[in-house]
């Protein structure tokens, strides 16, 4: 917690005539808070910030992101020298830890997880409840949050010794958990985890391997994936990560925090948007219907938004967008795949970045306007994107909930409300109503 107030800010009631001396308080960067924590005890009044604005709610010391630069750094190291430098691995242990690792310690958290892949076979038949057709983020909600009745040895948020193995299960078994959702969706058998791969490749046989034959991964691919992971790890305090911290603030279990991080997640507006991109891209089909749409989605009576453009933090490009882009162009060249999806992409970027409405509002393109083009290109359907987000944002959740747990000043998150209701009325009989 910093307690580091620089000094104090003056509140008056123009109203009344009173005023109030609120603190103000600096962090290692960015802006500084104004102490409201006291300010109803001292004044009666509630702030008004829906959607969280202008809000911080809790201390961090995980990501920073600089909204007006485009800057976005896990621990102090930038994503573009993480992505470039690191692969998945590493940047869990940096999330969870705080510090990069050095080989030896890369190599035993890798085995740590590695040994925790598996899941429970009882898992299996949790999945046949479910039907076919069922989206796969539906399942991964229930699966997910289903983990606490199978590893109740590691849901004691009071025993460090318990939050790690939580922590270390959640990240091991997502790709599992993920893979076996896609199986399941088109009727394949469940492969088994291997340990002798990496996190990424995996995944990958895990997804699209059959027992009937060994499993080939391009090693193109694999880095692609796993730079893919390292791009969605965290994100400051997201809809999902906020979630979790106020899930996780009720004491309740870590897989059920996750669970609901996940719900969160689904939304088109936060990480369902990949998948709305590609169904987005398909709906204009072909460039000569881009100006349609861009007018469409400027007018307020018309429900359609450019998916994947704008963000609450970034009024610059996305970061991670921008190595997105470069490893679409890199990967649909490796796989030898012609996707007009990717040229309409380009051409919307273009034209929407020279319109005024978009200039405006510094709306740029977001995480999710290119990962869904890659990760077609790669072979998933669309209705995997936001698992394989929910895969990765797992080791950013789960680092973020520790966070929240070990913080002495976190409380239950409670917000109040500005009341537009009835005040107290006369009950009225049934004969009045
Ligand atoms: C993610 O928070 C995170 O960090 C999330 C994330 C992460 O890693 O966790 O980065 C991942 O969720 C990325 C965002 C993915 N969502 C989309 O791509 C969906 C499309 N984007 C919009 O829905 C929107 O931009 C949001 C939800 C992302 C942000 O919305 P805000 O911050 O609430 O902004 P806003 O809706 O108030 O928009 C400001 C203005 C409005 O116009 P005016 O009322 O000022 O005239 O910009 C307009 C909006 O109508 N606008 C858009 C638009 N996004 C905003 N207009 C058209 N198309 C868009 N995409």
């Amino acid at each position: 917690m910093s307690d580091a107030k620089t000094h104090t800010m003056t509140l008056t009631d123009n109203a009344t005539g009173d005023s109030w001396e609120l603190p103000v308080m600096a962090g290692s960067v960015g802006p500084k808070v104004i102490d409201i924590r006291k300010l109803y005890g001292q004044t009666g009044y509630f702030t008004y910030d829906p959607g969280f604005t202008s809000t911080a709610s809790c201390d961090s010391a995980i990501t920073y992101i600089d909204g007006d630069k485009g800057v976005l750094l896990h621990r102090g190291y930038s994503i573009e020298d993480l992505a470039e430098n690191c692969d998945f691995m590493e940047v869990c242990y940096l999330l969870l830890r705080g510090e990069l690792p050095n080989e030896a310690e890369r190599k035993d958290f890798e085995k740590t997880i590695t040994y925790h892949t598996m899941v429970h076979e009882q898992l299996l038949n949790f999945y046949r409840g479910f039907r076919r057709d069922a989206h796969p983020m539906a399942i991964m909600v229930g699966v997910v949050g289903a983990l606490s009745a199978f590893y109740h040895d590691s849901t004691d948020i009071n025993d460090p010794e318990q939050r790690m193995i939580a922590s270390h299960r959640l990240v091991a078994k997502m790709p599992t958990l993920a893979a076996m959702a896609y199986k399941y969706s088109v009727g394949q058998p469940f492969m088994y985890p291997r340990n002798n791969l990496s996190y990424a490749a995996n995944f990958m046989q895990m997804t699209f391997g059959v027992p009937a034959e060994e499993y080939e991964i391009s090693p193109a691919v694999e880095r692609a994936m796993d730079r893919i992971f390292i791009l969605h790890a965290d994100h400051e305090q997201n809809a999902s990560t906020s979630t979790v911290r106020i899930a996780g603030s009720s004491g309740a279990n870590p897989f059920a925090c996750i669970s609901a991080g996940i719900s969160s997640l689904w939304g088109p507006a936060h990480g369902g948007a990949n998948e709305a991109v590609l169904s987005m891209l398909h709906q204009i089909g072909h460039k000569k219907n881009i100006p349609e749409f861009l007018e469409r989605a400027k007018d307020k009576n018309d429900p359609f938004r450019l998916m994947g453009f704008g963000h609450r933090v970034y009024k610059n490009y996305d970061p991670r967008a921008g190595v997105l882009k470069k490893s679409c162009d890199e990967v649909l060249k490796e796989l030898g795949v012609e996707d007009p999806l990717l040229e309409l992409a380009q051409e919307l970027e273009q034209i929407a970045l020279k319109d005024d409405y978009f200039v405006e509002r510094k709306l740029f393109p977001n995480v999710d306007f290119y990962s869904g083009i890659i990760l077609k290109a790669i072979g998933f359907p669309t209705s995997m994107f936001t698992v394989l987000f929910a895969l990765a944002r797992t080791v950013g959740w789960v680092a973020q909930w520790n966070e929240m747990i070990a913080d002495p000043y976190q409380k239950i998150g409670r917000p109040r409300q500005l009341f537009l209701g009835y005040d107290k009325r006369e009950f009225p009989p049934k004969s009045k109503r």
